[in-house]
């Protein structure tokens, strides 16, 4: 049997996949992106048969005109695995370049195993690792922020970040406030090494665990077993304080834009376009002003999509890139904020196409 000394020493020689021995940065940045949401379109139209609401009221609170809820046989790895593929696909990656699969869901579709463990064997990433991340509506830029650690140590060549989610089944149906905002899908980004400079220049993460209560679900943890009965669907599903959150995220967004720019030693004037967490227009246009940022210069599908948490800001990229919104050289902002409380801010120089 091998000594545990000689095995510690072959162990430590071992290569690591990225090929660097740990000196240095090595910049990271985004390599390829995709997106996937469920066929099902449910319209402002559709919900004022099921709540008393109206198309009116939506629209000029939040900005939604519809949004896409997953099939009944529709889970959250299959969103996850479909806007994978794509992001793959756009990167000219095969599934076994990639190193790790980071998936950031509050709506994993079992307690275990990880939603990313799945991932990882449908699509035949065999040499991955595979690990979930929670952070709310901010879980998608948490998750860069992992995925840069490894490519930027050189431990790890390309990292799969996947925003996913199908908040239709934690959503209460019969509650007007809450079950208009929410929508279903799933957005990817491969990480990888860019050129200096280039990629990610900063992050801003942050937490304030005091406004817990503002947005969660509760039940379904082991501290509070999910309830069954006629009541169930209200008891299990996602509560929040509209307006409290409302307030924190036009915070939030302004804050963290801020601590980013700052860490990157730029200023809001240089920034060519924000992909902020598409949760409702207002919000948007509050934090741009108070940024002195002009609408113009935020990036907003929330019409189509409704608030998909973590997979909103993935979709969003993927889909101002094929508006032609971000071009190489092009300065962004992509900034997240929910439940937690949680905020999330990141600056990237684009490079891809
Ligand atoms: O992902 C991050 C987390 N989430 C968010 O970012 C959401 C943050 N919050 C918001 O976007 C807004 O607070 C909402 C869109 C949720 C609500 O907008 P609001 O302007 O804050 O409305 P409100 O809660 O103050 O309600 C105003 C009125 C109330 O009626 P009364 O008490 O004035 O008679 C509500 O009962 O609107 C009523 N209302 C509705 N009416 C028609 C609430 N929901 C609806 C509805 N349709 N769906």
């Amino acid at each position: 049997m091998e000594s545990l000394t000689r095995s510690a020493t072959r162990l430590l020689s071992d290569p690591w996949p990225g090929g660097v021995g740990g000196t240095g940065v090595v910049p990271a940045g985004i390599l390829g992106l995709g997106s996937y949401v469920p066929e099902r379109v449910l319209t402002n139209r559709h919900l004022e048969e099921i709540v008393e609401t109206s198309d009116e009221w939506i629209v000029t609170r939040t900005g939604i005109r519809q949004r896409r809820i997953a099939g009944p046989e529709e889970s959250t790895a299959d969103l996850a695995l479909g806007a994978a593929q794509a992001a793959l696909r756009d990167a000219a990656l095969e599934p076994a370049e990639i190193d790790l699969v980071i998936v950031a869901t509050v709506t994993g579709d079992q307690p275990f195993p990880a939603v990313s463990s799945v991932v990882q064997h449908r699509l035949g990433a065999t040499r991955a690792a595979a690990f979930d991340l929670a952070a709310g509506c901010s879980g998608f830029i948490y998750a860069l922020a992992v995925g840069a650690q490894f490519i930027q140590t050189g431990l790890y060549r390309h990292v799969l970040v996947i925003g996913a989610e199908t908040l239709s089944r934690i959503t209460n149906w019969q509650d007007r406030a809450t079950c208009v905002l929410f929508g279903d899908g799933a957005g990817a980004a491969v990480l990888g090494r860019v050129g200096e400079e280039e990629g990610f220049l900063s992050f801003d993460l942050g937490s304030d665990g005091g406004g817990a209560e503002m947005l969660s679900v509760v039940p379904g943890g082991h501290g509070h077993p999910l309830t069954t009965g006629s009541d169930a669907e209200q008891i299990n599903s996602i509560r929040m304080a509209g307006g409290e959150v409302f307030k924190f995220a036009v915070k939030a967004v302004e804050e963290s834009t801020l601590r980013a720019l700052g860490r990157a030693g730029l200023a809001v004037s240089d920034l060519d376009l924000m992909v902020p967490h598409q949760a409702n227009n207002r919000i948007l246009e509050a934090a741009a002003k108070r940024l002195g940022l002009d609408t113009g210069r935020v990036y907003s599908n929330v019409e189509r999509y409704g608030n998909t948490s973590a997979a909103s800001i993935p979709i969003a990229l993927d889909e101002a890139r094929a508006e032609g919104k971000v071009r190489p050289g092009d300065l962004l902002a992509l900034v997240g904020f929910g439940a937690g409380l949680t905020w999330a801010s990141c600056i990237v120089k684009w490079t891809g196409r």
